[in-house]
């Protein structure tokens, strides 16, 4: 059973910043180190078993609870990221056993809930317990970062595969624990998009947001509108190529995601970001004339047209046939920054899209601006202002909205680093990785009771971004400092200690060939 919770991990969080104060005083007087100190996010509890060693070995077999193909595919997950570095075979077997790599979905501590596990390594092996596969691969990713750096590596590398003895009991904060994509602006293939996936899943965010559709770019084939996908989505910012995801690659996305327990939270932003799909059809224009196709990066100009009825079975075609490839539960419907549509008008519309997202099975996202439209309950604000005060948020939240919260000082991974930043934008200023940490969802917008907040979500546009490279630079390490956010509980928080677990996360980075900013607030190892 592992210790007590908050208190065990303030002993560990204790060691940890002591470890560092005295890391350059002479070597015996430092603490010892495990990767059980440095964890990203930090879990509720870790209990280490010193002295304990598990040892990965060519004979370990994965064994996966009885029955269940959802853990037998957490298996095969772990199973492809340490086969390739150990190369072991590392069969994925159904059954328990005391010895080898054991994902149960029993006996679990009923505090992890159902997200999170608990793990624990001894000598004879290694045990993940949870009431959900989703727990299971949560408890995966710990374990992952138990093993030395190198285990991440594609290519057969030297052992000893060792992880330190210990447990650890853990369950997220926030349900939602998202990171968005804009693939409008500049357009992100199947492969990129998935890289991400699988960077994101290191830190247990379980929501990607996409951003399919803006002013420059559609990137998704609906068949009903075949042009918004063949001539909307045919450039982006600057004038390139452009591109699409056909109905069958959004659909592979989708299942990639899952199998990381990823949901995709597909976003179509309207009325305004829309000029890719009114210059595509000009029917949808209010004088019937189709505007060119936009590569630039102002915003707030476009506006599908409110009192033609063509717009809203253009809406209902589109939102018919993303739901039916979204098995998630969300459509987001963006909202924003609807400057060439006077309030009166995005009322109305809103009044007229909201129940087409009910009609199709789903609960409505939008940025925050669609409050104004008072949607039901079920919808989703996401809040991404710059001020901490924003009585809107608190006036849906006592109608019963629950509210993602992205504020653009925060957690906004396209705003540069500081001046120097090669990438990104700076219109809600500088945000180095001490900013995008130090906040607290549950107390940051004044008046907001705690129970409001649905969770966090860090959005990178893409004006800017163009390639992995890129989006990598961007989200790392400011990715990881959200995702803890949203996992992790509040008493953990200490910037001190957060910093030093991030510098022992860079090992990780190179060795996944990602392409991060070495931020001069972290502690980074030579
Ligand atoms: C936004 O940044 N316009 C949501």
């Amino acid at each position: 059973m592992p210790g007590t919770p908050a208190r065990a991990l303030a002993t560990l969080l204790l060691a940890t910043a002591v470890g560092a104060t005295v890391a350059a005083a002479p070597a015996r007087a430092a603490a010892p180190e495990t990767p059980l100190q440095h964890i990203v996010p930090a879990p509720v509890s870790v209990t280490p078993r010193p002295g304990t060693t598990y040892h990965l070995t060519p004979d370990t077999h994965i064994h996966t609870h009885p029955g269940s193909a959802a853990a037998k595919q957490v298996g095969e997950f772990l199973a492809g990221v340490l086969r390739p570095s150990t190369g072991y075979r590392l069969p994925v077997v159904p059954g328990a056993s005391g010895k080898g790599i054991s994902l149960l979905l029993t006996g679990a501590d009923p505090r992890v809930g159902d997200e999170g596990y608990q793990l624990d390594v001894t000598r004879r092996g290694v045990v993940v317990r949870a009431k959900t596969a989703a727990g299971l691969f949560a408890g995966v990713q710990t374990f992952r970062q138990l093993l030395p750096a190198k285990v991440e590596a594609r290519s057969r590398q030297h052992g000893p595969w060792t992880a330190p003895g210990g447990s650890v009991l853990d369950h997220p904060r926030y349900a939602h624990r998202g990171a968005m994509l804009d693939v409008a602006r500049h357009f992100f293939s199947v492969d990129e998009v998935k890289r991400y996936i699988d960077q994101i899943a290191l830190y247990k965010v379980n929501k990607l947001h996409l951003h399919l559709a803006d002013d420059q770019g559609w990137r998704l084939e609906i068949k009903s509108w075949p042009r918004l996908a063949t001539y909307g989505g045919s450039t982006e910012v600057g004038g390139g190529p452009g591109g699409y995801y056909t109905q069958e690659q959004y659909k592979d996305l989708v299942a990639y995601a899952a199998a990381r327990h990823i949901e995709v939270i597909p976003e179509i932003d309207m009325p305004g970001h829309t000029n890719a799909a009114l210059a595509s059809y000009a029917e949808l224009n209010c004088d019937g004339v189709a505007p060119p196709l936009y590569t630039g990066i102002d915003v707030g100009f476009s506006s599908l047209c409110i009192d033609k009825d063509i717009t809203y079975k253009f809406v209902d075609d589109v939102l018919r046939e993303v739901a039916a490839l979204t098995p998630g539960k969300y459509l987001h419907i963006g909202g924003d920054e609807a400057h060439a549509t006077t309030d009166p008008d995005f009322i109305a519309f809103m009044n007229k899209v909201l129940p087409l997202v009910a009609k199709h099975g789903k609960h409505p996202v939008g940025w925050h601006e669609f409050v104004k439209a008072t949607p039901p309950a079920t919808a989703v604000p996401q809040f991404w202002g710059t001020k901490t005060v924003a009585a809107d948020m608190v006036e849906a939240a006592k109608r019963g909205n629950k509210i993602i919260l992205s504020p653009a000082t925060k957690a906004y991974l396209d705003m540069k680093y500081d001046e120097h930043t090669p990438l990104g934008l700076n219109w809600a200023g500088y945000t180095d990785v001490e900013d995008a940490y130090d906040w607290n969802p549950g107390a940051f917008l004044e008046n907001l009771p705690a129970e409001a907040v649905k969770g966090v979500e860090a959005p990178l546009w893409t004006e800017t971004v163009t390639k992995s490279a890129d989006i990598e630079y961007m989200a790392f390490p400011r990715l990881p400092a959200i995702a803890e956010l949203g996992w992790s509980p509040w008493s953990t928080h200490n910037w001190d200690n957060f910093k030093v677990r991030l510098a022992a996360q860079a090992d990780r980075w190179h060795t996944l060939g990602i392409n991060y900013y070495p931020s001069p607030q972290v502690p980074w190892k030579k």
